[in-house]
């Protein structure tokens, strides 16, 4: 394939060559090669091919919620909370504890890990544990149609959901029976802590310099990006009666307010005690400690490394606003703001 068509109208289109090497300098190369979506320039994982039509029909049910943002814009801070409003607000959910992923799964999981690669899972495979967890959940299911949507197909109501995926990948009649809450932040808070996760994580191993990644990430050469698309196309939405829009800084600077305002959007009718019950379970501290992203026994966790951990942090790794003013140098400040301003001049970002 060098270019294929989707249900979604965009043209798949293969990364050539030259570009994959290019980028395969700084960050470790895709088994499955990249994409670009067009339109968009959206950059995808070469996996993508074979889901976008299902991600594009998947059945969303009237009862789920989903939680929609960008990478790195404080989107498993918001699972966490709206999981907890929904399920846990007495704080005595059963699975509380258990891994956040398996709660609340993204449903984009599956253009990471090419479902084809569980036609060969032999018993020592380190994809078996996620193949014997699959056929658990789904006896009838076939893995190589995606493990993970069809997952998030068989877990018990009230669904709550969560997906990277820009709005224009996804059916244009989600809206309209389902709740959507997006969660943007600041670019420069965003750039940072992508520039950070792409460095712990060994599935991106970036290896360049930040200022090198501040370019990629303006030209539109991070994965997932470009960034300013995504949230233009939610703000685009952000009148919608099942849509709600939240800024990372707002939830930072006064939480309860936003609690209560989800509580109306969500109709979820909690009282004081138990909105502060939720505040206190999924501040940064209390997730920070309880550490359950994702369990890392299992091998979907792509692998962390120690030395970035320990240094500068894992997951949880500062969760405050304005970090970008102890990293970035007043120029990657001023290519970041021109960008901003260029795409997003808009949306009315905080900076501290
Ligand atoms: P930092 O790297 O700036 O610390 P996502 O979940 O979309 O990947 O976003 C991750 C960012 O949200 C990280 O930002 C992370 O620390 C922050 N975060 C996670 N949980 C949080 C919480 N409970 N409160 C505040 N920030 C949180």
């Amino acid at each position: 394939m060098t270019s294929m068509a989707t249900e979604s109208g965009h043209k798949l289109v293969k990364v050539p060559k030259p570009e994959l090497e290019r980028l395969g300098r700084h960050f470790t190369p895709w088994a499955d090669g990249l994409l670009r979506l067009c339109p968009g320039h959206w950059l995808f994982p070469g996996a993508f091919a074979e889901t976008a039509d299902k991600i594009y029909n998947f059945k969303w049910k009237e009862e789920d919620v989903v939680v929609t943002g960008f990478l790195k814009t404080g989107t498993t801070w918001l699972q966490e909370i709206l999981w907890t409003m929904r399920n846990n607000s007495n704080l005595d959910h059963p699975l509380a504890n258990t891994p956040i992923l398996d709660r609340v799964p993204i449903i984009d999981t599956d253009m990471y890990i090419n479902p084809k690669a569980f036609r060969f899972v032999t018993p020592s495979h380190p994809l078996k544990p996620m193949l014997d967890d699959f056929r658990r959940n789904c006896p009838d299911g076939e893995a190589t149609n995606g493990i993970y949507i069809q997952m998030a197909g068989v877990l018990p109501e009230p669904r709550t959901l969560k997906t990277h995926y820009p709005f224009s990948v996804l059916h244009p009649d989600l809206l309209e029976h389902t709740k959507c809450v997006y969660i943007a932040r600041n670019p420069r808070d965003v750039v940072v802590s992508l520039h950070h996760m792409s460095r712990l994580f060994k599935y991106n191993n970036f290896t360049g310099t930040l200022e090198q990644f501040v370019d990629y990430f303006i030209d539109g050469d991070v994965v997932q990006g470009p960034y300013w698309l995504h949230v233009k196309e939610a703000w685009e939405r952000r009148n919608h009666p099942n849509f709600h829009f939240i800024f990372y800084e707002d939830l930072k600077s006064d939480v309860k307010k936003e609690l209560w305002r989800l509580n109306e959007f969500l109709c979820t009718n909690l009282t004081a005690e138990q909105l502060a019950n939720v505040e206190r379970y999924t501040s940064f501290g209390e997730m920070q400690s309880r550490n359950n992203f994702t369990d890392t026994k299992r091998p979907d966790n792509p692998g962390v490394k120690k030395e970035v951990e320990e240094k500068e942090g894992g997951f949880f790794r500062k969760g405050v606003t304005g970090s970008w003013t102890k990293t970035l140098t007043p120029d990657m400040v001023e290519k970041i703001d021109k960008w901003t301003n260029e795409h997003l001049s808009e949306i009315p970002f905080r900076y501290k």
